[in-house]
C-alpha cells in the first residue's frame, strides 16, 4: 500500500466507533492475542477529542508496545524447541535474573516444605524456570497468567513436552475477579509471584496495584513482587525509589523481607496476623 492510500484509508477511519477502532489496533500481531480488556483499558487514554482517530490508534499501540511486548524477542515467538536458559535468556526480564534464579529461589522458598502451589502473574515466559525449583528439591505446581497469548502458548507446550506440573492462563490481570476466583482455586499453600509487572500495570491504570495487592494477598500464605532496579534497556538506575508502593506495603501487610539480588529488588509479605 502506497502512503496516499494508506492515508486516505486512515481518514476513513475518522467516524469508526471504539470497537472498529480497537479492532484495527489488534491486526498488529504483536497485540493480536491480548485481552481486550487491556487493549480497551489502553485505548481509554486516548479516546479523546483532541486526537485524529489514526493518532488514538498510533497512540494505543505506542502504549500497548510499552506494556507488552517490549519485553519479548520476536524471535522468542517463533521458536519452540529451544533450551529452557536459551528462553530464559531471550526476554528481557529473565535474561538479567537468569544466573541468580537458584539464589532467588533459594531465599524465596526456604521455609517451604513438601508441596507449594506458585502463581506468577504477569508470568512472561518465567515457566520456563521450573527446573530451578527442581534443583533445589521442591515440588511446585506452577500456575503462570500473562496477557501475551503467544507466552501462554509458549509456556504450556513447554509444560507438556517436559511432562512439568505447570499451566500457563490467558487473562488479564484487570480482570481482578476471575484473578481471585483462580487463586481460590489452588490448593494451599499458595505464594504469589509478581516480578517486574506492577509498573507494566500503572502504564495502563494508576494505583491499580495496590487493588491488585489488596484483592490478592488475603488469598494466599505469601507474596513476593519485585522490581528492576536498572533500567531494562538501558542498564542505568532508576532514580525513583518506588515508596508509594513501599509504604503502601508497609502500612497494610507484614513485610517478611526485602533484598535485592542482580538488579532486582524483592519485597516479600503476608496479610497481617
Ligand atoms: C516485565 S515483564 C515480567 C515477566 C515476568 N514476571 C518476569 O519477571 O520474568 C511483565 C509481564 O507482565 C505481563 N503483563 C502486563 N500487564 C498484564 C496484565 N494486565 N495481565 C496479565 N499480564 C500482564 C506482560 O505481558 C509481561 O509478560
Amino acid at each position: 500500500m502506497n502512503k496516499r492510500q494508506k492515508s486516505k484509508n486512515l481518514a476513513s477511519l475518522s467516524k469508526t466507533p471504539t470497537k472498529e477502532l480497537i479492532e484495527k489496533i489488534i491486526l498488529k500481531k504483536e497485540f493480536s492475542q491480548l485481552p481486550e480488556k487491556d487493549v480497551e483499558i489502553a485505548f481509554s487514554h486516548f479516546d479523546k477529542p483532541q486526537y485524529l482517530d489514526e493518532e488514538k490508534i498510533k497512540l494505543t499501540r505506542d502504549l500497548l508496545r510499552k506494556v507488552f511486548s517490549v519485553f519479548t524477542s520476536k524471535k522468542l515467538l517463533k521458536i519452540k524447541d529451544k533450551s529452557e536458559e536459551f528462553i530464559l535468556k531471550k526476554h528481557l526480564s529473565t535474561k538479567e535474573r537468569y544466573e541468580f534464579y537458584d539464589e532467588i529461589y533459594k531465599k524465596l522458598l526456604y521455609d517451604f516444605q513438601g508441596k507449594i502451589n506458585i502463581i506468577d502473574l504477569g508470568a512472561g515466559v518465567n515457566g520456563f524456570s521450573y527446573d530451578f525449583f527442581n534443583k533445589l528439591n521442591k515440588k511446585v505446581n506452577y500456575l503462570g497468567v500473562e496477557a501475551m497469548g503467544q507466552l501462554v502458548e509458549f509456556m504450556n507446550y513447554y509444560f507438556k513436552k517436559k511432562k512439568i506440573k505447570g499451566e500457563a492462563v490467558h487473562m488479564s490481570l484487570f480482570e481482578l475477579e476471575e484473578i481471585k476466583s483462580l487463586i481460590k482455586k489452588q490448593e494451599h499453600p499458595k505464594i504469589i509471584f509478581l516480578f517486574k509487572t506492577l509498573d507494566s500495570l500503572e502504564m495502563l491504570e494508576r494505583n491499580y496495584s495496590k487493588k491488585l495487592l489488596e484483592a490478592v494477598t488475603p488469598l494466599v500464605k505469601m507474596v513476593a513482587i519485585s522490581f528492576a532496579t536498572r533500567s531494562l534497556v538501558s542498564k542505568k538506575r532508576f532514580v525513583v525509589k518506588r515508596n508509594w508502593i513501599l509504604n503502601f506495603i508497609k502500612s497494610n501487610f507484614d513485610v517478611l523481607d526485602d533484598f535485592e539480588i542482580g538488579n532486582e529488588r524483592y519485597i516479600v509479605f503476608c496479610k497481617t496476623i
